[in-house]
């Protein structure tokens, strides 16, 4: 089992976030993909609090889709599937075999600035295709907005990612934003979170 002290300091105030844009269909049982799971770590949390929702957890990597089943195995999570493989800069086609508004939820944690854009371009034109008719897709992470980079600590970050990789970095809300609205997806909701990390909630129309 993995262990993420980052994830382990945020999922708290991520399943905050989940109770309360998700309360108003807790009467029904939902449907979430989680893509770039890592551990497991929060896909299991999220599944102790949250009853009414079938967890998919999913990963590029094999160590983290090796973690994810230590922990359900540990925790005996009954609605957290077996994690899969998920290349979200792929085609939804290739999205481990889930079909067309399929998903109620899809949530992305500190994916985006650890990944090129072409996954973001993939994020947002599987979620349009995956998520059903008013589902959320929600994203997780540090940002910049209009262009510019704050505080220090974020621009710092920014660097450190672009110097392991120059593909990552802090993506643009607006660039997000653009992305959302041409896969049928509108920007809802902002949710400052702590350290300068954002939720953003996007709507499929
Ligand atoms: C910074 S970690 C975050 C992990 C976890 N969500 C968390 O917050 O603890 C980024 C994760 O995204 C995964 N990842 C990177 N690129 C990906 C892609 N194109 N598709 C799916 N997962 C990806 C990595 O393997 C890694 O587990």
């Amino acid at each position: 089992m993995l262990l993420s002290p980052q994830a382990e300091r945020n999922w708290e105030d991520l399943c905050s976030v989940l109770e309360d844009v998700l309360e108003d269909q807790s009467h029904r049982q939902l449907f979430a993909l989680e893509l770039g799971s890592g551990t497991g770590q929060h896909v299991i949390r999220f599944a102790q609090k949250i009853p009414f929702v079938t967890w998919q957890p999913s990963d590029i990597k094999d160590d983290s889709r090796e973690s994810i089943k230590a922990y359900i195995a540990a925790t005996k999570a009954e609605s957290v599937l077996q994690p899969v493989h998920l290349d979200a800069s792929e085609p939804w086609e290739k999205w481990a075999g889930l079909s067309r508004s399929s998903c109620d939820v899809i949530i992305a944690i500190n994916l985006l600035q650890y990944s090129s854009f072409k996954t973001a371009q993939g994020v947002f034109s599987g979620a349009g295709e995956i998520l059903k008719q008013n589902g959320l897709l929600i994203t997780y992470g540090v940002y910049a907005v209009n262009g510019i980079i704050s505080p220090d600590s974020n621009e710092h970050l920014d660097e450190e990612l672009r110097k392991m990789n120059p593909e990552w970095g802090l993506p643009d809300i607006d660039v997000l934003r653009q992305q959302a609205f041409g896969n049928g997806l509108r920007l809802e909701r902002m949710i400052e979170m702590e350290d300068y990390y954002k939720c953003l909630i996007f709507r499929k129309l």
